[in-house]
């Protein structure tokens, strides 16, 4: 399978207008022609300015945390996928779990915001987890499956044109990462259900993300059906940032 890795920077609510001009910087200066695909994902309000950073380059591809699931209107707060195409941006991460946490996000929400995105040209990253206790109670396959499953029931037939990312809730900016093998065994289960849904399952992206980390990146990456890494806390420290992309390279 020839498919270039994808490594996402997730920043979460982090940052400011000195400190991303000065990661990105250091970024775009880290990596010239990197040999896998490369997004950060600044906050809705900074994507503007990080695309201007990232200009005259292309190393790095721009990425949003969230798109609206509404075109537009009357949804105060909201950001649509027309919006976000606007500001140059390729990707979407859809349905963290934060989002889904906090915000009350549902499957149906999500597989519209998957939607929407697609039907604008931008990539959803789909995140799917599961949290400790679903993992105590052997719940795991259950529930990654019932996420990916809304996701692939709205947009059956362009699911290939999506990006899977696995985090399970407990691994989550905790610091206890999956074992490369517990992260298999998922990514092995949404493959498998991709392939249900697809004959292009082998071309869609599956990442890790939870506590990944310059130390432990190169052997999660070395799974046979983990294509990438969506990337939190170590994405705002350009030094880990740079060797979780070697790593993938
Ligand atoms: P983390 O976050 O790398 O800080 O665990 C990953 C994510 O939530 O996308």
């Amino acid at each position: 399978m020839s498919k270039k890795k994808l490594i996402a920077g997730n920043w979460k609510m982090n940052g400011s207008l000195a400190a991303n001009q000065t990661l990105v910087q250091a970024l775009v200066q880290g990596l010239r022609e990197p040999d896998c695909d490369v997004v950060v994902c600044p906050p809705a309000v900074y994507l503007q300015q990080v695309q201007q950073l990232l200009a005259g380059q292309t190393a790095i591809g721009l990425g949003a945390q969230d798109v609206s699931q509404h075109d537009n209107g009357a949804f105060t707060g909201d950001a649509s996928a027309a919006m976000l195409k606007d500001f140059g941006v390729r990707y979407a991460i859809v349905g963290h779990s934060e989002r889904r946490q906090h915000q009350g996000e549902t499957d149906v929400h999500v597989a519209i915001k998957v939607k929407r995105a697609l039907a604008a040209g931008i990539t959803p990253i789909v995140c799917v987890g599961e949290t400790l206790r679903e993992r105590e109670e052997g719940m795991t396959e259950f529930i990654v499956k019932r996420q990916l499953s809304a996701v692939i029931h709205l947009n059956g037939h362009c699911i290939s044109e999506i990006v899977v990312a696995y985090e399970p809730v407990w691994a989550i900016g905790t610091g206890k990462t999956a074992t490369p093998e517990q992260a298999q065994a998922v990514h092995a289960v949404l493959r498998a259900q991709l392939k249900a849904a697809t004959d292009q399952a082998d071309r869609v992206r599956i990442l890790y993300g939870g506590s990944m980390n310059a130390t432990n990146a190169a052997e999660l990456l070395r799974q046979p059906d983990i294509d990438g890494g969506l990337i939190g806390g170590a994405a705002l420290k350009a030094p880990d940032f740079l060797t979780i992309v070697a790593a993938a390279a």
